[in-house]
Formats: structure tokens, sequence, C-alpha cells
């Protein structure tokens, strides 16, 4: 039994615009930091801006907020949320009215909408727990690198391009569930894995809503993920994001248990008995795929189908409404 003096509220907001391995990142720190201190229980409140605020303050966003919000609920280390936060002080007033002790950010610290920063109040009543920002990484670097995905950047760019660094640590540290108390799930001892191949650039909605239906399927869930140069080859463009921010990407997400980094494109019988996979998952867009995409995917699978384990999964997208409201 954990007693209220053993747990700690914490709160962090953001626009969590594109969400990326920076966002999941400050959320992971802001959890563990707390752990470390010694409480035994970690409740992260994560708040998020409204497409309005953001669009005033720093120009339109450009996921929508039921698309920001589904990503941000889909992140483990979040467990409950705020919606449609304006631009304003992040105050210790406003941390009283959501019963959290502290308020943590990154170390690049907004100004809010008519000036002031946006912090200052909750720093000055002792109240604000500074992170380390995540380098290499932003919403307008992704978008940068879109632009010069479409071939409108030099190759001295290309050269200079920085993504977010991993290490072996870094990532087991994704890979670790929200609470350290809890044990990792072991490959060895699940009854049923469930695979889901996949390139997962840019972790939206449709993507959140498979592995989420994926994971009821079975007791352990393994995404493959594509290398940056296989994206190439079969796609023709790179992904966005290297294979390492993909896979802190999704590590980040409730129901992913391990990642194979680097898998082969098509489905082979080592990678199944390697991994001692029951059944494969290919997602599908609400509104299908192309016949181009469905035949390379026929492909693709075809050990799996004729093996009898490969499901096709709908992706969905809705919101649930358990946010909390001010
Ligand atoms: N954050 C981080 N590292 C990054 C990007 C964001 O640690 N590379 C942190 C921010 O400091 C903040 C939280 O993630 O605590 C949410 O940030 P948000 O307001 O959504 O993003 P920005 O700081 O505007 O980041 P970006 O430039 O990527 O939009």
């Amino acid at each position: 039994q954990i007693t209220d003096s053993e747990t700690v509220r914490i709160f962090l907001n953001g626009c969590f615009d594109l969400m990326h391995v920076g966002h999941f990142n400050a959320l992971r720190q802001a959890k563990r930091l707390f752990f470390q201190q010694g409480y035994k229980k970690v409740v992260l409140v994560a708040g998020i801006h409204s497409d309005d605020a953001i669009a005033r303050h720093k120009g339109p966003p450009m996921m929508s907020d039921d698309e920001r919000i589904a990503v941000l609920e889909a992140t483990k280390w979040v467990d409950e949320f705020v919606t449609h936060l304006p631009y304003v002080s992040m105050s210790a007033q406003l941390a009283d009215a959501l019963r959290v002790k502290w308020i943590c950010h990154g170390d690049d610290m907004p100004i809010c909408e008519g000036g002031g920063g946006m912090y200052s109040d909750a720093v000055e009543k002792g109240r604000f727990q500074l992170l380390k920002r995540t380098e290499g990484i932003s919403t307008t670097q992704i978008i940068q690198r879109l632009i010069r995905q479409q071939g409108l950047g030099s190759e001295t760019e290309v050269d200079a391009m920085e993504s977010a660094l991993a290490t072996t640590q870094r990532l087991g540290q994704f890979a670790a569930p929200a609470d350290p108390e809890q044990d990792a799930k072991l490959l060895t001892s699940a009854k049923t894995v469930v695979y889901v191949p996949g390139i997962f650039d840019l972790v939206h909605p449709g993507h959140v809503s498979i592995l989420r239906q994926a994971a009821k399927l079975g007791d352990y869930l393994l995404v493959g993920l594509y290398s940056d140069e296989m994206v190439r080859l079969h796609r023709g463009t790179p992904p966005v994001l290297t294979m390492l921010e993909r896979a802190m990407a999704v590590l980040s997400t409730r129901w992913v248990d391990d990642v194979v980094l680097g898998v082969p494109w098509k489905i082979t019988k080592e990678l199944l008995a390697t991994m001692n996979i029951s059944m494969v998952i290919v997602g599908r867009p609400p509104d299908g795929l192309e016949p181009k995409q469905l035949q390379a995917e026929e492909d693709q699978m075809d050990l799996a189908r004729s093996q009898g384990i490969l499901k096709q999964l709908w992706s969905s997208f809705a919101v649930s409404s358990e946010a909390l409201t001010l």
C-alpha cells in the first residue's frame, strides 16, 4: 500500500506537435527524476495547449488538437492529462488547482501570451523543476527535414543534419516500464508474441490505434522497424526520423514491449522462429491502401499469410474524453 507521503503529483505542459523523442524524453525524465528522489508513486499530469493558443503564439500546429491529444494519451509516462490549455502562466495557483506539487519543463523557457515567463511564478514560489532539453530534435527541425526530403535542401545541409542521439542505455530507459517497480515483460515468457512491422515515422493516431488493438491480441507486442536505408530503397524517400528516433517513439507508447531494429523487408522464417512470433499484423488506414501498396505488402507478408498467422487491423481515430478539466 503506497501512502500519500510516498506519492507525488507533477505537471508538464507543451504543444506536443508532431510528438517526437524530445517530448517523450521530457515526460520520461520528469517521471524518473521523482522516482529517484524516493517517491514510490509519481503521477504525471500532462497539459496540452489548444490549436488556437498555439496558432496565436507560434503559428498553427501541424497536427490538430485531437491528433496531438491522441498521441499524448498513448504515452506510457502520462497518467492524467489536461487539454485545451491557453498559452498563459503555468503558475503556482494552477499547480494547486491540479493538485500537483511540481511544474516541470525543459531548459528552453517559453514566454507566454502578453509577455512574461510562462514559469516565472512557479519558479518564484519554489514549485518549478527544470529538465534537460533533448538536443538534435524539435518540431521545427522535423519540418526542416520534411522540406529537405522533398529535395529542397543542399548536400552540405544534409551532411550537417542533426538527430537525437541514442546510446544502448538510453534505448533501455525507453523500453523499461514507466514504473521502475514493475518488471519488464520477457519475450521468453510470452505465450502469444504479436509482431507489427513498419516504418512508424512520426507517431500519429493511426499508429496508436493499430498498436492499441494489436496489444490486445497477445501478451507481448513486438514492433519491427525497417532501417532508414531499407525505407529509402523501397519507398524512394528516407524516413523523416532516424530508426533510433522511431524506436524511442514507439517504445514510449503504452503497449510496445520491445522493438527489433532493422528487420528484413520481407518476413522470414528466421525472424518468426527467433522472435517466437505467433501473429503478424498489417495495419490499414480507414480508407484502405492503393493497389500498388497492396501488391508490395502481399510480397512482404507472403510467408505470414501462407502460415495463416497474418491479421489485418483497421485503424480508427477516436479520442477518449478522459481528460481532466480545469
Ligand atoms: N522538449 C525537450 N526537448 C526537445 C523538445 C521539447 O525536452 N527537443 C520539452 C520541452 O522543454 C517541454 C516539453 O518537451 O518541456 C514540451 O515541449 P513543447 O512545448 O511541446 O515543445 P517545444 O519546446 O516547442 O519543442 P519543439 O521545438 O519541438 O516544438
